[in-house]
């Protein structure tokens, strides 16, 4: 594909995104795209599908009945859109895989997929690895400080704040990184759990001077 056509494509795919997502979902994908090109260049997978598919993994979100089943609406959006730009098929295929193999936080999606009595096959298994990546970008964008600030909202009103900042660690940290895919991702993640354990000291300072 020439770089001047992929480049009025992409324009249009981020306009296409800018209407489907909300503030927080928008700021979560273009940080989710900027990981997922770092992810690309170091695994050696094919860039432009990662970042079309990183572009449009959560399109689908507003439109699901379930958080759950959002890769699945999303994967069909894109399709549509892909199709109506004149991207290739077999590149449009693999886009949707990628997008239908990624997650979100898979334990909020296992207890979700458990509770519906749905089978294991079910679960999204990344396979590719471009699929690899965009699942890692996605659960390490968890990890940024903007990524962080959406749990931050709920403990302000649920726990005890120092209880809430442990939970967390424990949900988002321990064990979302358990789950990534590549060495990267792997590399990436504890160089951000680094900075977000640096600030939760200077917080808990600051509020509890420990
Ligand atoms: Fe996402």
């Amino acid at each position: 594909m020439k770089d001047k056509i992929y480049k009025t494509k992409i324009k249009e795919l981020k306009r296409l995104v800018f209407v489907d997502l909300d503030f927080l979902n928008l700021v979560h994908t273009i940080e989710v795209v900027k990981i997922a090109k770092f992810l690309s260049k170091k695994e050696k997978a094919d860039i432009k599908i990662v970042e079309i598919a990183a572009l449009l993994h959560d399109v689908g979100k507003r439109y699901c009945r379930n958080i759950a089943e959002h890769h699945i609406y999303s994967a069909k959006r894109a399709r549509q859109y892909l199709k109506d730009l004149n991207f290739d098929e077999n590149f449009i295929d693999s886009v949707c895989n990628c997008i239908k193999s990624h997650s979100g936080l898979v334990d909020i999606f296992q207890q979700w997929a458990k509770k519906h009595d749905k089978d294991k096959k079910f679960l999204p298994v990344p396979k590719t690895i471009e699929d690899k990546v965009l699942f890692d970008a996605d659960m390490i964008q968890q990890y940024t400080f903007f990524g962080i600030a959406k749990p931050f909202l709920s403990i302000f009103n649920q726990y005890d704040f120092e209880e809430g900042l442990k939970k967390i660690i424990y949900n988002v940290f321990r064990k979302t990184t358990k789950k990534l895919q590549t060495v990267s991702g792997r590399i990436l993640a504890q160089k951000k759990m680094k900075q977000f354990e640096k600030y939760i000291n200077f917080l808990l300072e600051f509020i509890y001077k420990k």
